[in-house]
């Protein structure tokens, strides 16, 4: 089967600074995938590198075969890799329901990007929470929020930054739940990172690791969580948020 996403020494250099160094992979449709490293592995570099926000020092990228590195950002969402922004990002003073609109209405007429937004909101199950200001929503709710903003675009692989950071466990379980349900009713592949180690363990049937811009593992959960280059870089990091 051809890779949904097929990355190949891909490089990105920040002045002086190697931010990702000769990183490959592929991942599949409808995979679900974890990517963990500790701060400032790259992560959300990597993730905007993909969506076309960096330009590239070295290296690929093939969505669905065709490469796609050098578009412009709105041509690769068009042809449907979308990501979320880390620390967002509902817009503040409006809707949900309007935040998602103006996500669909980028590329539709505004009654079609009405009913889009509609459909969105009830694919994570927060067709309900509409009407509320985003100040108004409890983290799960902006997590989900966000998640149905980003499918106003239509993806088909779908990027998540640390959507659930906010969250408590519990919350987070019923976010996961979502997510997989998206994943099997609607076929989206999701990339997803995330610093809490239980939930992303949980989610992912595979997990790409980074670590000083390095990919140093990818394999099942299990695999990955006895690897002893992973449990290095871990433990040579101190922030708890992360164990
Ligand atoms: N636009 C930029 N200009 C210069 N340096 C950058 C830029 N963006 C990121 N970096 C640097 O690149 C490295 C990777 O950062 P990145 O944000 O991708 O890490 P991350 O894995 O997402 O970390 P976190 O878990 O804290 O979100 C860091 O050293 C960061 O300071
Ligand atoms: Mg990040």
């Amino acid at each position: 089967m051809t890779p949904i996403l097929d990355v190949s020494g891909l490089t990105i250099r920040f002045g002086g600074l190697v931010a990702l160094s000769n990183v490959s992979f592929s991942i599949q449709p409808g995979e679900i995938v974890g990517l963990i490293g500790p701060n400032g592995a790259g992560k959300t570099t990597l993730f905007s590198s993909l969506v076309g926000l960096n330009r590239l020092n070295a290296g690929e990228i093939r969505f669905e075969g065709q490469k796609v590195d050098g578009l412009r950002p709105y041509r690769i969402s068009r042809l449907g890799m979308t990501k979320t922004f880390q620390n967002t990002a509902l817009f503040p003073a409006m809707t949900l329901f309007e935040n998602v609109v103006t996500a669909a209405a980028v590329r539709m007429p505004l009654r079609e990007a009405r009913a889009v937004a509609r459909a969105c909101l009830e694919k994570v199950g927060m067709e309900d929470a509409g009407d509320t200001d985003v100040d108004d929503l409890t983290f799960p709710q902006k997590a989900l929020g966000e998640v149905a903003r980003a499918l106003a675009t239509a993806p088909k692989i779908l990027l998540l930054d640390e959507v659930m950071a906010a969250l408590t466990p519990t919350e987070m379980d019923a976010v996961i739940a979502t997510l997989r349900d998206l994943r099997s009713r609607e076929g989206i592949t999701l990339v997803i990172v995330e610093h809490h180690m239980r939930a992303i363990m949980q989610v992912s049937e595979r997990i790409l690791v980074l670590n000083f811009g390095q990919l140093i593992a990818s394999g099942t959960p299990a695999e990955v969580s006895k690897n002893p280059d992973v449990i290095t870089a871990y433990l040579g990091q101190s922030d708890a948020s992360h164990s």
